[in-house]
């Protein structure tokens, strides 16, 4: 089987995660402070601050924007149920503006009228690894009094012609099978020093120094441990991300005339680094997308459903109180066709051309 996901820990890894197992200091320490500089220097931000998980770093955010209840999000559709979560736990009411169907991120052109008096955020999801765009985005905002923050859950390293995933206040994660992974992890990234001191805050049962409290806060901690494993790759980010590009094209160009197939386009400019590498199976293939996904289970290609169903179509986000559904068709039919393939580092080029030959073969019928 050629997983979807290999997760590999180097040399490096392991020597910085023995480091601080023989410091006997195991929580937020020095470790942190370097990733954080890492992460900081690939969003091209002052601050990085890190914190648990992905979740958490979008709470924390929200939470530091003075997000609450009575406020108004707008997001993808299209997205893991986190980006809804996150809001939602800060007691913000959730709308949706459906998906752009190429790239399948926030459509600009569909947030005008998501956009209501009581709207604070909007919150575009670099999905995939490819960005949103976020100078349409801002135009549509226009100087209305509403914060975007960046969902770059997906995105290290992703870029615009003109800004980087993260730059305008981003929230990123570093779970498992992320580009880059600390098992679980997560960083927000902003350029305004106030808001990255309340996150620090926030992050630290509202503390600035020991026992003075400023603010109510809670534990987002990350630990040293976590850290440890997120460095070295954070150093190899570009490395990382040039060979699933290179994997990426390499589907991508043997994709190019297969009827009902349509591999990811690449917007113009933009640097997508492939955390997903998500084909449409759609009109004129031989095989429907679920038909797909067991046709090449049993060729022993590993492929992923990146999401089964637009957020909002769940009984539990159905009948909240804090979820404003508006159909969104161009989310429900991506829901239908996107299957993910493997497009990870340590894909071999026999790999590559087995994937290639089965989608292929199948898709063709
Ligand atoms: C788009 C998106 N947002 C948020 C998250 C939440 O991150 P985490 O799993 O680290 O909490 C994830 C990751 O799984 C994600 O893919």
């Amino acid at each position: 089987m050629i997983p979807i996901t290999v997760v590999r820990v180097g040399d490096r890894e392991r020597e910085l995660v023995n480091q601080v197992l023989d410091s006997g200091s195991l929580a937020q320490g020095k470790m942190v402070e370097q990733f954080e500089s890492l992460v900081a220097h690939m969003a091209g931000t002052r601050h990085a601050v890190a914190v648990s998980n992905g979740t958490l770093s979008l709470v924390a955010a929200l939470q530091a924007l003075e997000v609450g209840p009575g406020d108004e999000l707008v997001t993808s559709p299209f997205t893991f149920v986190a980006s809804v979560n996150a809001a939602l736990h800060v007691g913000a009411t959730v709308r949706f503006a459906d998906i752009e169907p190429d790239y399948f991120t926030l459509d600009p052109t569909k947030l005008d009228s998501a956009i209501t008096d009581r709207t604070k955020v909007v919150m575009p999801v670099h999905l995939y690894g490819q960005m949103s765009d976020l100078d349409a985005i801002s135009t549509v905002i226009g100087d209305r009094d509403i914060k975007i923050l960046e969902d770059a859950a997906q995105a290290h390293g992703a870029a615009t012609a003109t800004r980087r995933a993260g730059s305008i206040l981003g929230s990123f994660s570093f779970y498992a099978t992320k580009n880059i992974s600390t098992g679980e992890g997560g960083a927000v990234t902003t350029d305004d020093d106030d808001l990255a001191d309340r996150l620090r805050m926030l992050r630290n049962q509202g503390m600035r120094a020991r026992y003075q409290y400023e603010m109510v806060g809670y534990n987002y901690r990350m630990t040293d441990l976590q850290a440890a494993l997120g460095i070295p790759q954070m150093e190899r980010l570009d490395e990382i991300n040039a060979a699933r590009r290179a994997n990426a094209e390499r589907l991508t160009e043997a994709f190019a005339d297969v009827d009902g197939l349509t591999p990811p386009p690449v917007a113009d400019g933009y640097t997508h680094v492939y955390h997903q590498y998500t084909v449409r199976i759609g009109e004129g293939a031989a095989v429907t997308r679920d038909q797909a996904i067991e046709q090449l289970t049993e060729k022993g290609i590993g492929c992923g459903v990146y999401y089964p169903k637009a957020a909002y179509d769940y009984d539990c986000y159905r009948n909240h109180p804090g979820v404003i559904i508006e159909q969104c068709p161009e989310a429900e039919r991506a829901a239908t066709e996107a299957l993910s393939l493997p497009v990870h580092p340590h894909l071999t080029d026999s790999d590559l051309d087995q994937i290639i030959d089965s989608v292929i073969s199948v898709v063709r019928g």
